[in-house]
């Protein structure tokens, strides 16, 4: 069983916003007796530039685990994903700089695969300059990109095709979303696939809870400047007076539930005021932001989770320290 309905509002990460409602959203946060912040917010340019430094850092495991289960396991995946002659359409959600997936993508075109790429991603820059790199390395390979967000653009997606369709969702994204958002996004996926189709998803693994803290804590500080960075791109955009060198991260994981979650504590009682708004938000010493949670898994959570919402788990591709898997799911 999971570990049941989360006690926060980590949902709110799957809302699709046409408009900007980041104002309502952290007034709504900061306003709930548990205040919370969503971790949805975090990549601003600053956010972004720090979330790659996070990934390069070597407590953040995870990245690794995956570069890792792509490069040895890339012909068992090919096998797994290459069952009929006229090949798949390949729909990369949050595709990115396609760090990793260039390793199956260069290995599909190298052994004559029939696929087609659709990489789908929100920001425009990475996503042009994968294209580009992709059409210079493999110019036979079909690229069809998508600017957007990915639960929008997934439902309108029209293909044109016969042909299957393989929905890759990788990293541990799926861990952002909490236990009702998860669901709520693993069943819209669903929707768009028929029987047969897969989807190939990462998720990071319990394991040790000291390894996971180092992950959430790493000892050059990226992660806790992470978090604060929410704090003073809050001042930035929407005129706060956060006082920044007042708050600490504080990452908890509870290997029970196999939530990882952050906080950042207030270090003194003070206010916090929007001026424009003439709103001021009151913190108690110690008093607590809930910004995110990084869910950890185990088998039977990731199969609990697969039949919930009209899928088989057909193979998991850990790495070698069974840290992480890739779990490859079948529509039923
Ligand atoms: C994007 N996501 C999978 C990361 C994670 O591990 O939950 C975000 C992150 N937060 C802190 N470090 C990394």
């Amino acid at each position: 069983m999971l570990n049941g309905k989360f006690d926060n509002k980590e949902e709110d990460f799957l809302k699709v916003k046409s408009e900007n409602y980041f104002l309502d959203d952290v007034i709504e946060g900061l306003s709930a007796n548990q205040k919370f912040l969503s971790s949805k917010y975090f990549y601003d340019d600053e956010g972004s530039r720090l979330f790659e430094k996070i990934m390069q850092h070597p407590d953040y495991y995870l990245t690794n685990c995956e570069w890792d289960i792509f490069l040895q396991q890339k012909e068992s995946i090919k096998d797994a994903f290459y069952k009929v002659p006229e090949g798949f359409n390949l729909i990369d959600l949050g595709s990115g700089d396609g760090y990793k997936t260039k390793i199956l993508l260069e290995y599909f075109y190298q052994n004559g695969v029939p696929f087609r790429y659709v990489p789908i991603d929100i920001s425009e820059e990475p996503t042009v300059k994968l294209v580009k790199e992709l059409k210079k390395s493999f110019p036979e390979l079909s690229v069809e990109e998508q600017i957007g967000d990915y639960s929008q653009i997934l439902s309108s997606l029209n293909l044109n095709t016969y042909k299957k369709k393989i929905v890759l969702f990788l990293g541990s994204n799926i861990g952002n979303y909490g236990y009702k958002g998860s669901l709520d996004f693993l069943k819209s996926v669903r929707e768009v696939l028929i029987p047969g189709d897969q989807f190939f998803i990462g998720f990071d693994l319990k394991k040790d809870p000291q390894l996971i803290m180092n992950a959430y804590n790493d000892n050059a500080g990226y992660t806790k400047e992470f978090n604060l960075n929410l704090l003073s791109r809050i001042n930035r955009e929407l005129y706060a007076d956060f006082d920044i060198n007042s708050f600490v991260h504080y990452p908890v994981y509870d290997p029970g539930s196999g939530a990882t979650k952050s906080y950042l504590l207030s270090t003194k009682k003070q206010e916090v005021a929007f001026e424009r708004q003439n709103i001021v938000f009151k913190f108690e010493k110690m008093e607590s932001i809930f910004m995110e949670i990084s869910q950890k898994y185990d088998m039977n959570m990731i199969e609990e989770l697969a039949n919930l919402s009209g899928f088989k788990v057909q193979k998991n591709f850990l790495d070698n320290r069974s840290y992480f898997t890739n779990s490859l799911w079948e529509a039923v």
